[in-house]
């Protein structure tokens, strides 16, 4: 199918009902939701869907940097290019393709990307669908230039939340994290689980691989596993930066969490014809 601006998105169904959207705009996840039909990501009412602007919401790529850690544009540029479909991907394990609804996609740099970030990459992406509703998402990274480069990169999870301030996130306890909001400042986290009672917009070093968001209200409970991608990312603008982005809504801030896999504070170098592999898988379950 393809959306309001004419773009490619691809639906993946498993055979319970379960469904995900992938758009070729940035390679990004729009939608995923369970068989009962609950969509467990956020878009934004305000999202811009025309690139080169990037979505708001679902699961945005950002590649080759993170943030403003670097010379480019915010969160590199994966995520605000047409990617292709990829007809003939170098096979991966059968895990990731018996009994799953999955896409293959290609992002390589075009000359004007080139221009900002001199570095030649094929980035494969596979999304998978599980019959259970699981969605995996699988990052090759392969450098066909002959020098080394290095990158990071963030899968910038939008989770739908019912109501931010009944969200606790697990996994998180006694790592040490970046605050984006004291200049990057380095601090240890105390607490047993994060709870959001005002703007948060830190990088979590080194975590597990496995981390929970907790719904209560609703009895969700998001598992995000991950492969290759240390850091975790936890924003949400809350109420005064939630006024300066256009395309977001003064309220939304209370429906969304993100919560990315990430590999950030030690970017990935990758030598001549080297690749990397990284992966992340969510999970839901709901309690009732
Ligand atoms: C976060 C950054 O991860 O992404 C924030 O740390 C930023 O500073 C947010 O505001 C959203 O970024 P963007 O470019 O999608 O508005």
């Amino acid at each position: 199918t393809k959306d309001k601006n004419g773009i490619e998105v691809v639906v993946l169904r498993s055979p319970r009902g379960a469904s995900a959207r992938v758009s070729l705009h940035g390679g990004q996840v729009l939608s995923w939701k369970t068989d009962r039909g609950e969509e467990l990501l956020f878009t934004s009412s305000k999202a811009i869907f025309k690139p080169p602007a990037a979505v708001r919401g679902g699961i945005p790529i950002c590649f080759p940097q993170f943030g403003n850690r670097g010379a480019l544009e915010q969160h590199g540029f994966a995520r605000n290019k047409i990617w292709v479909i990829d007809r003939n991907p170098p096979p991966l394990h059968p895990n990731d393709s018996d009994g799953k609804s999955y896409i293959d996609l290609l992002l390589k740099p075009s000359q004007e990307d080139l221009k900002v970030w001199p570095h030649s990459f094929e980035f494969r992406l596979r999304v998978a669908l599980a019959a259970d509703g699981y969605l995996t998402m699988i990052s090759r990274i392969r450098n066909i230039n002959c020098k080394p480069f290095s990158f990071s990169i963030a899968y910038h999870t939008y989770f739908s939340v019912s109501d931010i301030s009944e969200v606790r996130v697990e996994g998180l306890e006694t790592r040490d994290y970046l605050d984006n909001l004291y200049q990057r400042e380095r601090f240890t986290e105390q607490g047993d689980a994060l709870t959001f009672e005002s703007e948060v917009d830190r990088v979590y070093l080194n975590s597990t691989h496995t981390v929970a968001v907790f719904n209560h209200e609703i009895k969700r409970t998001i598992v995000i596993r991950k492969e290759g991608l240390p850091d975790v990312v936890v924003w949400n603008p809350w109420e005064k930066k939630s006024k300066l982005l256009l395309d977001f809504g003064d309220e939304e801030y209370k429906h969304m969490l993100c919560v990315d896999g990430a590999a950030i504070e030690k970017p990935i170098t990758l030598k001549p014809g080297e690749e990397w592999t990284g992966r992340l898988e969510l999970s839901v379950v709901n309690s009732t």
